[in-house]
């Protein structure tokens, strides 16, 4: 056992889908959660200032003791993984691996893969999901509009479904038989990506995987809490705007958050 909290950060609100998942798996777990909303969005940034943000964070939430460090973001997890394992003293996980190992193991060859521009230019998820299996035909995708439209709350939209039809009905063209929703704000879009798509095409959630994945590396170590519910114990952190992130993340998780920090890195 190790009762110290699971670190979790992300360019901002959107890594609560990956926060929220954990707590569902692991509801004993204290997680200190951090939201670089000062800098959000990565998805549109260089590789290098991506890797330096990531760096920030993670050292911030090392100072915080955590024990694991998981990356929600995944434009931070296709560059920045390798680097910060490297650095750091305790376990990181990015998102990228446990994605596309989910999308191998559905079975299917044909793989769709969304993110950001970064993501999606990084080739990260192809590069690892071409390891896991060489034969896969991989179509990719970026939809940098899907960022904008969920922070706005435009999850049951007209203009979102158009927008959804624009950059997914040439992947269904494709034949897709799997998605990878390879980004921390798109499994919000879940229920009106399945609406555009139809039944036949099964969507990877990168949150689920992730939490998934968290669970068996602690549980490897050791470290695993008692699993009873501590949601109260749980710290939120930001860089910019922490009126707004309490807003927006007590609609999103459902329940009240009781302190958002505001600091500087
Ligand atoms: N968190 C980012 C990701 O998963 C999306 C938002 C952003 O661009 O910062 O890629």
């Amino acid at each position: 056992m190790n009762s110290r909290a699971i670190g979790v950060f992300d360019s901002g609100i959107g890594g609560l889908t990956v926060y929220k998942a954990i707590k569902k798996k692991m509801p004993g777990e204290k997680v200190i959660y951090l939201g670089d909303t000062a800098h959000l969005p990565y998805g549109t940034k260089s590789p290098e200032t991506i890797t330096k943000f990531s760096e920030e964070n993670s050292k911030f939430l090392i100072g915080k003791g955590v024990k694991i460090v998981v990356i929600a973001c995944n434009s931070s997890s296709s560059y920045a993984v390798s680097h910060l394992q490297k650095i750091l003293d305790i376990p990181v996980l990015g998102v990228i691996d446990p994605g596309a190992e989910a999308a191998v193991e559905n079975g299917e060859k044909e793989i769709g893969v969304i993110g950001t521009s970064a993501t999606i230019s990084s080739g990260a998820y192809e590069k690892s999901i071409m390891e896991k299996d060489p034969d896969a035909k991989i179509t990719s995708q970026d939809c940098p509009l899907f960022v904008p439209l969920v922070e706005e709350g435009w999850i049951d939209h007209k203009i979102t479904d158009l927008v959804i039809q624009e950059y997914l009905l040439p992947l269904k063209k494709q034949g897709i038989k799997t998605l990878v929703l390879g980004c921390t704000h798109y499994p919000v879009l879940k229920d009106a990506i399945s609406r555009v798509l139809g039944s036949g095409i099964t969507l990877i959630d990168s949150a689920e995987v992730m939490a998934e994945r968290t669970n068996s590396i602690l549980k490897k170590l050791g470290w695993l809490k008692a699993q009873e519910s501590s949601n109260g114990e749980d710290e939120f952190y930001v860089t910019d705007f922490p009126e707004r992130f309490k807003k927006v993340g007590e609609i999103f998780l459902k329940r009240k958050i009781d302190k958002v920090e505001m600091i500087s890195l």
